[in-house]
């Protein structure tokens, strides 16, 4: 099987033509960013709903001028069919990550996170049919576990979903599979467990918790653990997505393919030891956090209470070699998060 630095060697002596949907978005911008470092052709698809302009120019930012001439970028909405089929033009591999994020979004608003994430999604497997591409990736979630208690989660076991954002993530994972027995397209699902880096959004009610909580102790704020803090989850840095979506588009194994995979570490943290690892990595800058101290609120509606995943099958028939478990993903992400942070702090 190609590893994922064969595959790299590879992509860098072809030069293929990608689709990201939700490019101004925390992942679809990480993506942009490996795949035009890779001399890769993009299409970007983005409406800005929970994208930022931003996102794009720190990306360019970050490949220079030269590579950024390789991208093409379309402002539309995936619930508008002829936008979909107008980006799926030439386009080798869609990685389709346009979708409302947040559980709580869901059950706040649960037609606009259907209209956005099955409407949209179907729009996209549609278009991506007919314009005939070799192999749609797309974003799946763990949330699709639902009320499943076994740990770790693996990916033939799941249990009824807890939000509206499960139902549309899951219905998704129909779609792609009817999809394939009545029109024999390759797909690949991903099912990402709480993704975090740079330039994920630190903002707004329906901010992740990685991202929130830095941007509360940089600022020295009040910060909130929902329950006990004693849920936990499967973080995963974000350059193991990019290493998953990037192998699931290339791989030959035919097995490998129309398949759904976790994409996490198989490793488990507590709330708890999050605020713990992150608090001690901003202490010697932010010597304020001496006396921070989170404040414990009541458990959050729909929320599941531990996440592990699997990632067996990822490993064996993707080659999915996580690089980064979270504390190095932390490290990592810490300068993005001090620069992009604190910057607001000023602008408060
Ligand atoms: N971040 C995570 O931890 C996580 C976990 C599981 C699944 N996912 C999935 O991964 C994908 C990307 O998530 P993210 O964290 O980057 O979120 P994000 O909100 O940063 O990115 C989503 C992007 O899609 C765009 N978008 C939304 N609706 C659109 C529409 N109708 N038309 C065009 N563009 C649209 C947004 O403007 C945004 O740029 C989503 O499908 C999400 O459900 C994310």
């Amino acid at each position: 099987m190609m590893r994922y630095q064969e595959i790299q060697q590879h992509l860098s002596n072809k030069q293929y033509c990608w689709l990201i949907t939700g490019v101004a978005g925390f992942i679809g911008s990480n993506l942009l960013e490996a795949l035009l470092k890779l001399n890769q052709k993009v299409v970007g698809l983005d409406n800005f709903s929970t994208g930022y302009q931003h996102n794009l120019d720190q990306t360019r930012n970050a490949v220079g001028s030269d590579m950024w001439r390789n991208f093409q970028f379309s402002q539309g909405d995936i619930r508008d069919f002829d936008e979909c089929g107008a980006a799926c033009k030439d386009i080798d591999f869609v990685l389709h990550q346009a979708a409302l994020g947040s559980v709580p979004r869901s059950i706040n608003d649960p037609i606009l996170t259907n209209e956005n994430n099955v409407s949209g999604f179907l729009n996209m497997l549609v278009a991506a049919r007919d314009a005939k591409v070799k192999r749609f990736v797309y974003a799946a979630s763990s949330s699709t576990y639902g009320d499943h208690p076994g740990l770790p989660k693996v990916e033939s076991t799941i249990g009824q979903p807890l939000s509206p954002y499960a139902v549309t993530k899951y219905v998704n994972e129909l779609y792609a599979d009817v999809f394939a027995r009545c029109y024999a397209t390759q797909s690949v699902g991903l099912r990402y467990f709480n993704v975090f880096g740079p330039r994920q959004d630190p903002d707004g009610a329906y901010a992740a918790v990685i991202p929130l909580w830095i941007s509360a102790l940089i600022k020295n704020k009040p910060l909130y653990i929902n329950g006990d803090g004693e849920t936990s989850r499967d973080f995963c840095y974000i350059d193991n997505v990019v290493q998953a979506n990037i192998l699931s588009a290339l791989i030959s194994n035919e097995a490998a393919i129309n398949q759904v995979y976790n994409v996490a570490l198989n490793e488990r943290t507590s709330l708890n030891q999050l605020y713990q690892m992150m608090r001690a990595l901003l202490l010697e800058k932010f010597p304020h956090l001496e006396a921070h101290r989170p404040e414990y609120v009541d458990f959050r509606e729909g929320d599941v209470r531990h996440s592990q995943a699997d990632i067996t099958k990822a490993r064996s028939l993707l080659g999915f070699d996580p690089t980064h478990a979270i504390q190095e993903g932390l490290e990592s992400a810490m300068n993005w998060y001090v620069a992009n942070l604190s910057e607001k702090t000023e602008a408060d």
